[in-house]
């Protein structure tokens, strides 16, 4: 359903529960971002009046994801470390295209969304079918159920909007692109990592 084509090597949430701290740490600012993104399309989009509802309901959630986390890291006794790099996201961002119109920069941003919403829904859904902590495991299938919801709206929103951009095509490439780097990936104690 997300389009993804390669899946998570489970093994990698070996690798994540080995290091709770770091993972609900980088994991909340994955959540920070994601709401700076949909605040980012409002301050971009402002007269578009179905844009700026659906990134202001989704920046609220975002948010909500992120004192979600810091919850649980508070009740754990453990600490939100500072805000950690995104290399994944960083390789992704490379390949948006930022050099068209104003229609065009905004369909990249949603597609660049919708690409970060598919790989976290993908990796929450590996960690809560393999992770041992139970209450882990359902905080990130709810979270997972959430993230879709986010990969469905974003790419809606898109192929609405778009005004020149053949969506369907252009998320084969980055779909295409992401199988690509994803290849690197899956050794870290990150959400994308
Ligand atoms: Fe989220
Ligand atoms: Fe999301």
């Amino acid at each position: 359903m997300l389009g993804l084509k390669l899946a998570t090597d489970p093994r990698w949430v070996n690798i994540a529960e080995s290091n709770i701290e770091e993972i609900l740490t980088d994991h909340a600012w994955c959540e920070q971002k994601a709401a700076s993104n949909a605040i980012y399309i409002i301050v971009n989009s402002s007269e578009n009046e179905e844009l700026v509802t659906e990134m202001t309901r989704i920046a609220r959630e975002e948010l909500e994801h992120f004192q979600m986390v810091h919850d649980i890291i508070k009740e754990r006794g453990l600490t939100l470390g500072r805000e950690r790099k995104d290399n994944y996201v960083n390789e992704l961002f490379k390949f948006s295209k930022r050099d068209g119109s104003r229609n065009d920069s905004l369909i990249e941003r949603l597609l660049f969304a919708a690409m970060i919403e598919a790989r976290s829904c993908e990796r929450f859904r590996v960690l809560s079918q393999n992770i041992k902590d139970e209450k882990l495991a359902k905080f990130y299938h709810d979270l997972m159920v959430s993230e879709a919801g986010h990969y469905t709206t974003f790419l809606k929103l898109a192929k609405k909007f778009s005004e020149r951009v053949d969506v369907d095509q252009r998320w084969k490439e980055w779909l295409e692109y992401e199988a690509a780097i994803i290849t690197n990936y899956g050794k870290q104690e990150t959400v994308h990592g």
